[in-house]
């Protein structure tokens, strides 16, 4: 654990144990700097302690990156999530840090866990503080389904490339894509391709967003009439001014990256575009813009479900649209512009941007030397 500890963090690595349930947990805490460490809690069976640290230390840069005062944390079980003992290893985990839930960390919801999962956090430690991303029937804040993360993708996009009459591409038609498309659409731009795993459609006079957004799942791709159908992936090829991927890690090297016949790349996913594809990119003069920076949507909504879970009132979805769209837009003009005058990559500016904040909040508490 010692070796995944640098000047940053983390500041403090809990492990707990089960031994009815064999549950394994792990809880780090990066960096406070900035306020309370603030990330979601992942279940799985494969989970390791450096996994959780790298996550913890990603939670530092977007916090720091958008602006908001929370601080780095993240949490992970190792167990699996389709066993019917998924329950008592959930209860487990959160009765062994009650130390430090709520005081120190709050569960939130990351891969493995529901709202359900949520609520039974709350219920376990009879604290409404306990977790956020519970159901709205108890005043959490429903992300996927008011599409946070999607519209702050294209809100910001809009923000350093103005979308009206522009054609935009979106791998993946998940909760980032569809809320996506629907904004893109919103703001004028003209959707002429998107892709699910189900394959993938183009009509270079643009796609019925209504249309294809009215089948609630990735069917709605081969289910579409009109255009083209495409083999899965071409579409990152097709012609356009915004490309957008939003499914997966690992999608844009820099062989594709030499090929792509676009203006702008926006990261709706985390970490679609390689080192090395950036930077392919940033030559031919193709700006990037990161991941998080463009899908902060969610930790905007994350903040306000932070000061909801200890309101009476519930959440206003219009307050929460208006944030996203305030601080989206402005972190993406501070992160194009401070990279055009220090002639780095937008991720490299926003990376030292943040680091620049995380620093100074360090030096003014003492952390670090002034
Ligand atoms: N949901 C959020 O609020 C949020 C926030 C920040 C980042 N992200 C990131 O955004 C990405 C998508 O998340 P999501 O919540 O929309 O997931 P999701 O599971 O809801 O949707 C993923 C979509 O990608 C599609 N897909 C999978 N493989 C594909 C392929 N080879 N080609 C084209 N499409 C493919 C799936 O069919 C699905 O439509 C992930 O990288 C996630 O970590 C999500």
């Amino acid at each position: 654990m010692f070796e995944l500890m640098d000047e940053w963090g983390p500041e403090k690595v809990v492990c707990v144990s089960d031994s009815r349930t064999g549950m394994r947990g792990v809880l780090v805490i990066d960096n406070t700097a900035r306020g309370m460490g603030k990330g979601g809690t992942r279940m799985s069976p494969s989970l390791s302690v450096a996994e959780v640290a790298r996550l913890a230390r990603v939670m530092t840069w977007k916090w720091a990156g958008v602006d908001l005062f929370f601080g780095g944390a993240k949490a992970g079980i190792r167990f699996d999530p389709s066993s019917p003992d998924k329950e008592a290893a959930l209860r487990a985990f959160v009765r062994l840090l009650s130390n430090e839930i709520p005081s120190e960390y709050v569960v939130g919801l990351d891969m493995g866990l529901t709202e359900r999962d949520a609520a039974i956090v709350q219920d376990e430690l009879r604290s409404r503080g306990a977790a956020v991303g519970t159901p709205a029937e108890l005043g959490g804040v429903p992300y996927d389904q008011l599409g946070v993360t999607g519209f702050g993708v294209a809100e910001a996009t809009d923000a350093v490339f103005p979308l009206s009459g522009r054609r935009v591409v979106i791998q993946g038609l998940g909760a980032v894509g569809r809320a996506a498309a629907r904004r893109f659409a919103e703001l004028g731009a003209v959707v002429v391709a998107v892709s699910s795993a189900l394959g993938a459609v183009h009509d270079p006079a643009g796609l019925d967003v209504d249309r294809l957004l009215a089948v609630p799942d990735d069917s709605a791709v081969p289910a579409y009439s009109g255009g083209t159908q495409l083999a899965l992936g071409a579409e990152l090829l097709v012609p356009t001014d915004v490309l957008a991927p939003c499914a997966l890690q690992d999608v844009i090297d820099a062989s594709l990256a030499s090929r792509l016949s676009c203006s702008f790349v926006v990261e709706g996913a985390n970490m679609p575009t390689s080192l090395e594809a950036q930077q392919v990119l940033a030559a031919r003069g193709i700006p990037v813009l990161p991941d998080f920076i463009a899908n902060a949507g969610g930790v905007v909504a994350a903040a306000y479900a932070m000061d909801a879970r200890l309101s009476p009132f519930r959440p206003d979805p219009a307050a929460i649209y208006a944030t996203i769209s305030t601080k989206l837009r402005a972190n993406a003009q501070t992160v194009i512009s401070a990279a055009s005058s220090a002639g780095t990559t937008p991720h490299q500016a926003a990376r030292s941007l943040a680091e620049s904040r995380v620093r100074t909040a360090m030096q003014l508490r003492g952390r670090l030397p002034l």
